[in-house]
Protein backbone atom coordinates (compact mmCIF):
# COMPACT_ATOMS: atom_id res chain seq x y z
CA UNK A 1 0.00 0.00 0.00
CA UNK A 2 1.49 3.34 -1.20
CA UNK A 3 0.64 6.54 0.65
CA UNK A 4 1.18 10.39 -0.89
CA UNK A 5 2.85 12.43 0.59
CA UNK A 6 0.42 16.19 1.13
CA UNK A 7 0.90 19.28 0.90
CA UNK A 8 -1.45 22.33 2.03
CA UNK A 9 -0.94 24.96 -0.97
CA UNK A 10 -2.52 27.79 -1.90
CA UNK A 11 -3.83 29.02 -5.63
CA UNK A 12 -2.38 32.12 -6.64
CA UNK A 13 -3.84 32.60 -9.67
CA UNK A 14 -7.54 30.97 -11.35
CA UNK A 15 -8.39 31.81 -14.79
CA UNK A 16 -10.96 30.41 -17.25
CA UNK A 17 -8.65 29.28 -20.85
CA UNK A 18 -11.69 27.66 -22.57
CA UNK A 19 -15.61 28.37 -21.31
CA UNK A 20 -15.30 24.92 -19.52
CA UNK A 21 -11.72 24.49 -18.92
CA UNK A 22 -9.76 26.54 -15.52
CA UNK A 23 -6.26 26.79 -14.96
CA UNK A 24 -5.30 26.68 -11.42
CA UNK A 25 -1.80 27.65 -10.20
CA UNK A 26 -0.66 26.51 -6.73
CA UNK A 27 1.70 27.58 -4.60
CA UNK A 28 3.21 26.93 -0.86
CA UNK A 29 2.20 30.15 1.06
CA UNK A 30 5.71 30.93 2.60
CA UNK A 31 6.95 30.82 -1.44
CA UNK A 32 9.15 27.75 -0.55
CA UNK A 33 9.95 25.16 -3.65
CA UNK A 34 7.61 22.55 -4.15
CA UNK A 35 9.05 18.92 -4.59
CA UNK A 36 10.58 18.02 -7.89
CA UNK A 37 8.87 16.42 -10.63
CA UNK A 38 9.12 15.74 -14.39
CA UNK A 39 6.74 15.61 -17.62
CA UNK A 40 3.73 13.07 -17.56
CA UNK A 41 3.54 13.96 -13.39
CA UNK A 42 0.60 14.51 -11.57
CA UNK A 43 -1.02 15.31 -8.42
CA UNK A 44 -4.11 14.81 -6.40
CA UNK A 45 -6.02 17.92 -5.57
CA UNK A 46 -8.71 17.26 -2.57
CA UNK A 47 -11.10 19.29 -3.54
CA UNK A 48 -13.49 21.93 -0.96
CA UNK A 49 -16.11 19.40 -1.46
CA UNK A 50 -13.83 16.60 -0.78
CA UNK A 51 -13.51 14.83 -3.76
CA UNK A 52 -9.83 13.71 -4.24
CA UNK A 53 -9.16 13.98 -8.32
CA UNK A 54 -6.09 13.21 -10.65
CA UNK A 55 -4.75 16.22 -12.31
CA UNK A 56 -1.90 16.05 -14.82
CA UNK A 57 0.92 18.91 -14.61
CA UNK A 58 0.78 21.20 -17.54
CA UNK A 59 4.24 22.91 -17.15
CA UNK A 60 7.22 20.85 -18.00
CA UNK A 61 8.84 20.87 -14.29
CA UNK A 62 11.99 20.43 -12.79
CA UNK A 63 13.66 20.30 -9.46
CA UNK A 64 12.76 23.16 -7.52
CA UNK A 65 9.27 24.31 -9.10
CA UNK A 66 7.75 27.37 -7.61
CA UNK A 67 4.36 26.50 -8.36
CA UNK A 68 1.93 23.48 -10.12
CA UNK A 69 -0.18 24.57 -12.17
CA UNK A 70 -3.22 22.35 -13.47
CA UNK A 71 -6.44 22.40 -15.86
CA UNK A 72 -9.56 21.12 -14.98
CA UNK A 73 -12.18 20.50 -17.48
CA UNK A 74 -15.74 21.07 -16.21
CA UNK A 75 -18.11 17.81 -16.29
CA UNK A 76 -21.61 18.81 -15.46
CA UNK A 77 -22.41 15.35 -15.39
CA UNK A 78 -19.49 13.97 -13.70
CA UNK A 79 -19.48 13.24 -9.93
CA UNK A 80 -18.43 16.43 -8.37
CA UNK A 81 -15.00 17.14 -8.46
CA UNK A 82 -14.75 19.09 -11.23
CA UNK A 83 -17.47 21.47 -10.52
CA UNK A 84 -15.81 21.56 -6.92
CA UNK A 85 -13.35 23.10 -8.12
CA UNK A 86 -14.63 25.69 -10.87
CA UNK A 87 -17.45 26.42 -8.21
CA UNK A 88 -16.03 26.42 -4.79
CA UNK A 89 -11.64 27.46 -5.74
CA UNK A 90 -10.56 30.73 -6.55
CA UNK A 91 -7.56 32.39 -5.94
CA UNK A 92 -6.43 32.61 -2.42
CA UNK A 93 -8.23 29.04 -1.78
CA UNK A 94 -5.95 26.91 0.21
CA UNK A 95 -6.15 23.37 -1.04
CA UNK A 96 -5.01 19.29 -0.14
CA UNK A 97 -2.38 18.08 -2.87
CA UNK A 98 -0.18 15.60 -2.96
CA UNK A 99 3.41 15.40 -4.05
CA UNK A 100 3.88 14.76 -8.04
CA UNK A 101 3.54 10.77 -9.40
CA UNK A 102 5.02 10.17 -12.41
CA UNK A 103 2.99 6.80 -14.18
CA UNK A 104 3.18 8.66 -17.94
CA UNK A 105 7.26 9.27 -18.03
CA UNK A 106 8.87 10.95 -20.85
CA UNK A 107 11.43 8.16 -22.32
CA UNK A 108 14.19 9.13 -24.18
CA UNK A 109 13.65 8.75 -27.94
CA UNK A 110 15.08 10.23 -31.24
CA UNK A 111 11.50 11.65 -32.25
CA UNK A 112 8.14 11.06 -30.59
CA UNK A 113 4.83 11.32 -32.25
CA UNK A 114 2.24 13.32 -29.66
CA UNK A 115 -1.72 12.41 -29.62
CA UNK A 116 -3.69 14.23 -26.60
CA UNK A 117 -7.47 14.50 -26.96
CA UNK A 118 -8.98 17.80 -25.19
CA UNK A 119 -7.91 18.11 -22.55
CA UNK A 120 -5.84 15.45 -22.50
CA UNK A 121 -3.50 17.96 -23.87
CA UNK A 122 -2.02 18.75 -20.24
CA UNK A 123 0.45 15.90 -19.87
CA UNK A 124 1.36 16.37 -23.53
CA UNK A 125 2.20 20.12 -23.18
CA UNK A 126 4.52 19.23 -20.54
CA UNK A 127 6.48 16.73 -22.66
CA UNK A 128 6.11 18.94 -25.85
CA UNK A 129 7.58 22.11 -24.16
CA UNK A 130 10.15 19.93 -22.19
CA UNK A 131 11.50 18.67 -25.42
CA UNK A 132 11.50 22.13 -27.14
CA UNK A 133 13.08 24.21 -24.42
CA UNK A 134 15.89 21.54 -25.17
CA UNK A 135 15.96 22.17 -28.68
CA UNK A 136 14.71 18.83 -29.42
CA UNK A 137 13.12 18.91 -33.35
CA UNK A 138 11.72 15.49 -33.38
CA UNK A 139 8.59 16.47 -31.18
CA UNK A 140 5.20 15.77 -33.18
CA UNK A 141 2.15 16.59 -32.04
CA UNK A 142 -1.56 16.11 -33.01
CA UNK A 143 -3.98 17.71 -31.09
CA UNK A 144 -7.46 16.88 -31.55
CA UNK A 145 -10.25 18.53 -29.93
CA UNK A 146 -14.41 19.77 -30.58
CA UNK A 147 -14.14 23.25 -32.04
CA UNK A 148 -11.53 25.98 -31.49
CA UNK A 149 -13.47 27.68 -28.78
CA UNK A 150 -13.06 24.44 -26.76
CA UNK A 151 -8.99 24.01 -27.47
CA UNK A 152 -6.64 25.14 -24.27
CA UNK A 153 -3.39 26.74 -25.25
CA UNK A 154 -4.41 26.80 -28.47
CA UNK A 155 -2.18 29.81 -29.55
CA UNK A 156 0.90 27.81 -28.49
CA UNK A 157 0.68 24.96 -30.78
CA UNK A 158 1.19 26.79 -34.36
CA UNK A 159 4.00 25.56 -35.61
CA UNK A 160 5.53 23.27 -38.93
CA UNK A 161 5.05 20.47 -36.35
CA UNK A 162 1.75 20.84 -35.20
CA UNK A 163 -1.39 19.99 -36.29
CA UNK A 164 -4.82 21.07 -34.39
CA UNK A 165 -7.38 19.59 -35.54
CA UNK A 166 -11.17 20.45 -34.92
CA UNK A 167 -13.92 17.33 -35.64
CA UNK A 168 -16.67 20.08 -35.26
CA UNK A 169 -14.96 21.49 -38.59
CA UNK A 170 -13.76 18.56 -40.43
CA UNK A 171 -15.08 15.43 -38.41
CA UNK A 172 -12.39 12.92 -36.88
CA UNK A 173 -8.86 12.88 -38.04
CA UNK A 174 -7.85 10.04 -39.28
CA UNK A 175 -4.94 8.25 -37.45
CA UNK A 176 -3.82 5.68 -39.71
CA UNK A 177 -1.54 7.89 -41.82
CA UNK A 178 0.82 8.78 -38.51
CA UNK A 179 0.58 5.19 -37.57
CA UNK A 180 0.66 2.62 -40.42
CA UNK A 181 4.34 2.48 -39.98
CA UNK A 182 5.82 1.48 -37.22
CA UNK A 183 9.50 3.44 -36.27
CA UNK A 184 11.79 2.01 -33.32
CA UNK A 185 13.08 5.49 -33.68
CA UNK A 186 9.64 7.01 -32.69
CA UNK A 187 8.09 6.61 -29.12
CA UNK A 188 3.76 7.22 -29.26
CA UNK A 189 2.75 9.45 -26.17
CA UNK A 190 -1.66 8.99 -25.99
CA UNK A 191 -3.69 10.93 -23.47
CA UNK A 192 -6.83 11.46 -24.18
CA UNK A 193 -10.72 9.78 -23.96
CA UNK A 194 -11.27 6.35 -23.76
CA UNK A 195 -12.48 6.07 -27.38
CA UNK A 196 -9.12 8.07 -28.55
CA UNK A 197 -7.39 5.70 -26.56
CA UNK A 198 -9.01 2.45 -27.91
CA UNK A 199 -8.33 3.87 -31.59
CA UNK A 200 -4.37 4.51 -31.54
CA UNK A 201 -4.44 0.99 -29.59
CA UNK A 202 -5.32 -0.82 -32.30
CA UNK A 203 -3.63 1.22 -35.16
CA UNK A 204 -0.39 0.78 -33.35
CA UNK A 205 -1.34 -2.95 -32.33
CA UNK A 206 1.75 -3.94 -34.66
CA UNK A 207 4.51 -1.27 -33.07
CA UNK A 208 6.90 -2.38 -30.45
CA UNK A 209 4.53 -2.28 -27.07
CA UNK A 210 8.09 -0.33 -25.84
CA UNK A 211 7.11 2.60 -28.03
CA UNK A 212 3.36 2.96 -27.46
CA UNK A 213 2.35 5.00 -23.99
CA UNK A 214 -1.04 5.75 -23.04
CA UNK A 215 -3.05 7.54 -20.27
CA UNK A 216 -6.88 8.30 -19.98
CA UNK A 217 -7.42 11.17 -18.14
CA UNK A 218 -10.33 10.92 -15.68
CA UNK A 219 -9.72 7.83 -14.81
CA UNK A 220 -12.73 7.16 -12.21
CA UNK A 221 -15.00 9.79 -14.09
CA UNK A 222 -14.57 7.29 -17.34
CA UNK A 223 -18.05 6.28 -17.18
CA UNK A 224 -19.10 3.08 -15.73
CA UNK A 225 -19.91 0.15 -17.41
CA UNK A 226 -22.20 -3.01 -16.95
CA UNK A 227 -23.24 -4.31 -13.59
CA UNK A 228 -21.87 -7.33 -12.49
CA UNK A 229 -21.36 -9.68 -9.16
CA UNK A 230 -18.18 -9.72 -7.40
CA UNK A 231 -17.96 -12.83 -5.23
CA UNK A 232 -15.86 -12.39 -1.63
CA UNK A 233 -14.24 -14.80 -1.08
CA UNK A 234 -13.63 -14.83 2.56
CA UNK A 235 -17.02 -15.91 3.15
CA UNK A 236 -18.82 -16.57 -0.31
CA UNK A 237 -20.91 -13.15 0.07
CA UNK A 238 -22.24 -11.96 -3.27
CA UNK A 239 -22.20 -8.44 -4.10
CA UNK A 240 -24.42 -7.04 -7.01
CA UNK A 241 -22.26 -4.37 -8.79
CA UNK A 242 -24.98 -2.06 -10.43
CA UNK A 243 -23.74 -0.21 -13.28
CA UNK A 244 -23.51 3.37 -11.28
CA UNK A 245 -22.20 2.30 -8.45
CA UNK A 246 -18.29 2.16 -8.23
CA UNK A 247 -17.19 -1.86 -6.84
CA UNK A 248 -15.45 -0.13 -3.77
CA UNK A 249 -19.17 1.18 -3.23
CA UNK A 250 -20.86 -1.67 -3.60
CA UNK A 251 -18.45 -3.48 -1.12
CA UNK A 252 -19.30 -0.90 1.16
CA UNK A 253 -22.71 -0.78 1.13
CA UNK A 254 -22.62 -4.35 1.64
CA UNK A 255 -20.77 -4.04 4.75
CA UNK A 256 -17.85 -4.94 4.05
CA UNK A 257 -14.97 -2.34 5.06
CA UNK A 258 -12.04 -1.61 1.94
CA UNK A 259 -9.65 1.52 2.70
CA UNK A 260 -9.67 4.42 0.11
CA UNK A 261 -7.57 7.05 -0.35
CA UNK A 262 -7.48 8.87 -3.31
CA UNK A 263 -11.12 7.22 -4.90
CA UNK A 264 -8.91 7.88 -8.53
CA UNK A 265 -7.19 4.69 -9.11
CA UNK A 266 -4.15 6.14 -8.46
CA UNK A 267 -3.12 5.49 -5.02
CA UNK A 268 -3.14 1.82 -4.68
CA UNK A 269 -5.14 2.12 -1.07
CA UNK A 270 -8.18 0.11 -2.39
CA UNK A 271 -6.15 -3.05 -4.27
CA UNK A 272 -8.09 -6.15 -3.54
CA UNK A 273 -6.86 -9.65 -4.49
CA UNK A 274 -8.27 -10.93 -7.68
CA UNK A 275 -8.52 -14.28 -7.63
CA UNK A 276 -11.10 -15.46 -10.59
CA UNK A 277 -12.96 -13.49 -13.42
CA UNK A 278 -11.61 -10.67 -16.09
CA UNK A 279 -11.08 -7.46 -15.33
CA UNK A 280 -10.90 -3.89 -17.08
CA UNK A 281 -8.08 -2.07 -15.55
CA UNK A 282 -9.19 1.36 -15.33
CA UNK A 283 -6.05 2.56 -12.55
CA UNK A 284 -2.59 4.11 -12.91
CA UNK A 285 -1.13 2.65 -10.34
CA UNK A 286 -0.67 -1.39 -10.51
CA UNK A 287 1.75 -2.53 -12.93
CA UNK A 288 1.41 -5.59 -15.75
CA UNK A 289 2.10 -8.54 -13.36
CA UNK A 290 0.09 -7.08 -10.38
CA UNK A 291 -3.12 -6.93 -12.64
CA UNK A 292 -3.09 -10.27 -12.79
CA UNK A 293 -3.84 -11.17 -9.35
CA UNK A 294 -5.18 -7.61 -7.99
CA UNK A 295 -7.71 -4.87 -8.55
CA UNK A 296 -8.44 -1.44 -7.61
CA UNK A 297 -11.43 -1.38 -6.26
CA UNK A 298 -12.42 2.29 -6.35
CA UNK A 299 -12.07 2.73 -10.52
CA UNK A 300 -11.67 -1.45 -12.29
CA UNK A 301 -14.83 -2.75 -13.30
CA UNK A 302 -15.84 -6.53 -14.53
CA UNK A 303 -15.98 -7.65 -17.89
CA UNK A 304 -17.09 -11.07 -16.50
CA UNK A 305 -20.22 -11.70 -14.97
CA UNK A 306 -18.63 -12.56 -11.97
CA UNK A 307 -15.18 -11.58 -10.17
CA UNK A 308 -13.96 -13.14 -7.37
CA UNK A 309 -12.15 -11.32 -5.10
CA UNK A 310 -10.21 -10.84 -1.79
CA UNK A 311 -8.59 -8.71 0.95
CA UNK A 312 -5.05 -7.94 -1.10
CA UNK A 313 -2.00 -10.14 0.45
CA UNK A 314 -2.88 -13.61 -0.60
CA UNK A 315 -1.88 -14.83 -4.24
CA UNK A 316 -4.12 -15.68 -6.97
CA UNK A 317 -3.08 -19.26 -6.04
CA UNK A 318 -3.75 -19.65 -2.24
CA UNK A 319 -7.77 -19.37 -3.26
CA UNK A 320 -8.04 -21.50 -5.85
S1 LIG B 1 -8.40 4.66 -3.31
FE1 LIG B 1 -6.60 5.23 -4.38
S2 LIG B 1 -6.53 3.75 -5.95
FE2 LIG B 1 -8.43 3.38 -5.02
Amino acid sequence: MRSLSVLRLRVSESADLTPTVRRFVLRDPAGLALPAYEPGAHVVVTTPAGHKRSYSLVDPGGARPREYTVCVRRENDGRGGSTSMHDDVTTGTELLVSAPVNRFPLLPSPEYLFIAGGIGITPIRAMVHRLRAEGRTGARLLYLTQSAEETPFLQEFDGPQDTVHHSDDRGLLDLWPYLAEPDDDVRVYCCGPAPLLRAVRAMTAHWRVSRVHMEQFAAAGSGFSLPFTAIWAPDGRRVEVPAHLSLLAALRRDGIAVESSCEAGVCGTCRLALLGGEVEHRDSVLTGSERLSGVVACVSRATSPEIVIGPHGPSRRDFS
